[in-house]
């Protein structure tokens, strides 16, 4: 007869030497991003929402955060209000020590959906940002085709949007954020429409660029995996006003690769944040309020 044992994970919180060290080093890094008591009540004739509340952390340069959270807490929200694109209710925050209004060159931004411009092309699309800060023409192409290159789309400069697959749609969209040299980037669950494998490639090519660029990256993900797999720390928030739950170090360590998916310390991070986004993983049926929507006689099973 097997005998089965359970698996014993570490502590989420045990780091190896090497992943210890990496944070000491971090956290001597200066401070890029410090957000203050930061709160967001929206209101309408409907009555008001308080969708975040004082939520308080720093980010340190070139470090690469997840923010994580269930459905509505506020995630966009937040990253909204510090790309500059929505105004806090209340509570301020520093970039670079200075206060921050409004969008501007400094931030990046990559959103879900594709935002490419359809009737340019692809080069047209990544040179748009430059164009408007008033580079000239041929520097602005030039610079185009280098960050064009840089996502490993040399290929289709002169191609359009739709003729594009989904993942090269989103390579663009990072290429046109990154040629106008952010020093922080917010991306708001910019894979979340990709199918898995083209996925774990924009997962290499963020690294990648990540690695190369001296560039600070806030990215909301649904996907725990994911926000393991990519970043330093990981900033879980909870619901129903959106607060900071926890801010985990991830102590996997770099440079990552998938084979770590199975690693022990990689399964105790995931098993934690499953704990923290899905405490009641027992759903009853009766909570779920499922409806069929089908009316009788309607047997399209
Ligand atoms: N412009 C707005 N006006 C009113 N309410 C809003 C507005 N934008 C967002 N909300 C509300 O704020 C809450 C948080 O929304 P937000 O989009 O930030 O959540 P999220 O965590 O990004 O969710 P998801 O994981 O589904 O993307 C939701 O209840 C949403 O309805
Ligand atoms: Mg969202």
């Amino acid at each position: 007869m097997s005998e089965h044992k359970a698996v014993e994970l570490p502590s989420y919180k045990e780091q190896s030497p090497e992943v210890s060290q990496r944070f000491a080093e971090l956290h001597q890094r200066p401070v890029k991003l410090d957000v203050r008591n930061l709160g967001k009540t929206f209101t309408s004739s409907k009555g008001s929402i308080e969708v975040l509340r004082d939520v308080s952390f720093q980010v340190r340069r070139r470090e690469f955060i997840s923010v994580i959270g269930p459905s509505g807490c506020g995630k966009s929200t937040l990253i909204r209000i510090l790309a500059g694109l929505e105004e806090s209710t209340t509570g301020e925050f520093l970039l670079d020590g200075q206060e921050a209004f409004g969008p501007c060159a400094e931030r990046g931004m990559v959103f879900q959906s594709y935002t490419l411009f359809p009737w340019l092309s692809v080069k047209k699309n990544v040179m748009f940002g430059l164009e408007v800060a008033g580079r000239s023409d041929p520097h602005a192409e030039s610079e185009a085709l280098e960050w064009i290159d840089i996502v490993g789309l040399s290929r289709f400069a002169d191609a359009y949007p739709s003729q594009l697959s989904g993942g090269m749609k989103q390579r663009v969209a990072i290429a046109r954020a990154l040629a106008n040299q952010p020093s922080i980037l917010f991306m708001d669950e910019p894979f979340g429409a990709l199918d898995a494998q083209t996925r774990a490639q924009m997962q290499a090519y963020l690294l990648q660029i990540w690695r190369n660029v001296d560039i600070t990256i806030l990215f909301v993900t649904h996907d725990l995996e994911e926000a393991i797999h990519l970043s330093d720390r990981i900033l879980v928030l909870k619901a129903n006003p959106g607060e900071i739950q926890e801010f985990i170090e991830v102590p996997v360590p770099r440079p990552r690769d998938p084979s770590q998916y199975l690693f022990p310390e990689f399964l105790a991070t995931k098993h934690r944040l499953e704990e923290l986004i899905h405490p009641h993983r027992d759903i009853e049926q009766d909570d779920l309020h499922i409806t069929r929507m089908t009316t009788v006689g309607d047997d399209a099973e």
